[in-house]
């Protein structure tokens, strides 16, 4: 696949074939990722690379806890408030996805299930969660969003599908002690990783993008 096509195709899946990956072909995706650029080559990316048994307890204890509204602690702080025109973009991400789904806008149950989807991987038979140390700042996590971004391209260049998943990161003291990772790795984010059920209505959805005019500034 050409480089721009591949950037320009990629998409997020949220729905998945059980058919597993190989563990050759997940590391030939981290080894190309691994090529990312980084502060002073630094590399802080930690990766956990969760599959079968242990992927499945680590679903179901996720599920359980945001089923029951325990409230998320994440390791990564979100906005109080996203700036108007952004949360105007996010909104209309979320309407035009349930959307394609047939899901009317009062169907609170149907919209709560799409959500706990995520806490099940969305069916992915993989999940990948990326750390980095607690004491690291900013720059590491945009590292670790440069070697995202690496990572789910390689895989769509094998014909997999991901989805980046912040939900993945609400409850990292669980994800933590599941898979007896340190308290010093804070938890950024989880990708599902498998092979895209392209006849799930999920996945005819393809989100939109804001035009260069909004976020573009000519200067001389
Ligand atoms: C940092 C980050 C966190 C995300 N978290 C989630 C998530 O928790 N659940 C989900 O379904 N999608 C999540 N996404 C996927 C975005 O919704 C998606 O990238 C965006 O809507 C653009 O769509 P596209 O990836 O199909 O181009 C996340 C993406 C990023 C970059």
């Amino acid at each position: 696949m050409e480089l721009l096509e591949g950037i320009e195709t990629r998409k997020s899946y949220r729905a998945f074939k059980p058919t597993p990956v190989t563990r050759e072909t997940i590391e030939k995706i981290l080894r190309v990722a691994g090529r990312s650029p980084s502060y002073t080559n630094t590399q802080p990316w930690e990766v956990a690379v969760v599959n079968g048994q242990k992927k499945a307890e680590l679903g179901a204890i996720l599920h359980r806890l945001a089923e029951s509204g325990t409230p998320g602690n994440p390791d990564m702080p979100r906005p109080g408030e996203w700036p108007p025109e952004l949360d105007k973009r996010g909104k209309e991400h979320g309407a035009r996805r349930y959307e394609a789904m047939g899901v009317a806008r009062d169907d609170r149950e149907r919209r709560r299930e799409l959500s706990l989807a995520n806490y099940d991987f969305y069916g992915a038979p993989c999940v990948l969660l990326i750390f980095i140390e607690s004491s690291l700042t900013s720059w590491s996590i945009y590292d670790a969003g440069l070697f995202s971004q690496s990572l789910i391209l390689a895989a769509h260049g094998l014909g997999l599908g991901t989805c980046l998943q912040a939900s993945l990161g609400n409850y990292p003291d669980a994800v933590r002690s599941l898979l007896g990772i340190p308290a010093n790795k804070r938890l950024v984010l989880g990708i599902s990783l498998g092979y895209p059920d392209n006849e799930a209505l999920i996945n005819q959805y393809r989100s939109n993008r804001a035009e260069l005019s909004e976020w573009v500034r000519w200067v001389g």
